[in-house]
């Protein structure tokens, strides 16, 4: 590896927009190697452009996290641009809401390749070398909602909550080996569409600050902003005819 080059490099995926975009920045700002994930490519080299003009370094792979042996070759190239990859962000998520009472199998099916087989990929295919180097870090992008079955949600929460049980078992897994994994579970961004806002949502910087902070601290799970996991911590404990009625009428709401 050059000696120029700092010796901490992590991986980004959906990292040309949003909270991996906001993540990528944060973390070269701190002197780290980013390496930007995402299918939109334009977008990636303007985020690679913003960081090496302030400094820093980063490298743009135009790559769907859906499609396994693109995942593998964006992993090999970043090895060697950059030398060893230290930290993986799976953060490439999201998806749309629906209506139970549209439940649709392929759009169900989207949304887990999109975040559970696309988180799948990308650790599948830096495992390897950091199985080889007997150190690394994973951090898994899941969401308050795999904690609860939230309305409009079916294949959202289940694909998240799939995340988060894929985590906590290589976090047994993977410790003997020296391998890290830090679980969040963050709540809403607010992305400044008043008419959309969610309840206690964060801004995206105070989600940035929230994560990186939980990121360097290698949290094995971090449940995120305090107010509404308590929210979700009471909504759980009720008896589940008013958690029903509760949710179903904040889905009206909304
Ligand atoms: N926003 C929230 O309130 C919230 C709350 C909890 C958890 N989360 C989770 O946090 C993560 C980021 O959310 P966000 O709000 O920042 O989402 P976002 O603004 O919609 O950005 C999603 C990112 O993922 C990328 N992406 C989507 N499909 C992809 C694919 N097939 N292959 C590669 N990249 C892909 C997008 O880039 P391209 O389109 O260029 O590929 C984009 O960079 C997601 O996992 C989401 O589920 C979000």
């Amino acid at each position: 590896m050059n000696a120029d080059i700092p010796s901490s490099v992590t991986v980004v995926t959906g990292a040309s927009g949003g909270i991996g975009r906001s993540l990528a920045l944060a973390l070269a700002r701190r002197g780290e190697a980013v390496v930007l994930i995402a299918r939109r490519k334009s977008l990636l080299d303007e985020a690679v452009d913003e960081i090496t003009k302030a400094g820093g370094r980063a490298l743009a792979i135009a790559c769907d996290v859906t499609d396994r042996e693109a995942l593998r070759a964006a992993v090999a190239e970043t090895e060697q641009y950059f030398g060893p990859i230290g930290r993986v962000i799976a953060n490439a998520g999201g998806g749309k809401r629906a209506a139970g009472s549209t439940l649709n199998a392929e759009a169900i099916e989207a949304t887990m390749r999109l975040n559970y087989m696309g988180t799948v990929h990308i650790v599948e295919a830096v495992l390897p070398y950091m199985l080889a180097r007997g150190q690394g870090h994973l951090v898994f992008v899941s969401s308050l909602a795999a904690l609860l079955g939230l309305p409009g949600a079916a294949g959202y929460s289940a694909a998240k909550a799939a995340v988060a049980r894929l985590a906590e078992s290589l976090q047994i897994d993977l410790a003997p080996q020296g391998i890290d994994v830090t679980l969040l579970y963050p709540g809403f961004v607010d992305k400044g569409n008043k008419k959309k806002r969610k309840p206690l949502s964060m801004s995206l910087s105070r989600m940035t600050d929230l994560t990186v902070r939980a990121i360097l601290a290698r949290r094995r799970c971090y449940i995120y902003p305090l107010s509404l996991r308590l929210a979700l911590g009471l909504v759980r404990c009720l008896p589940a005819g008013l958690r029903i009625a509760l949710l179903g009428r904040f889905a009206k709401k909304s």
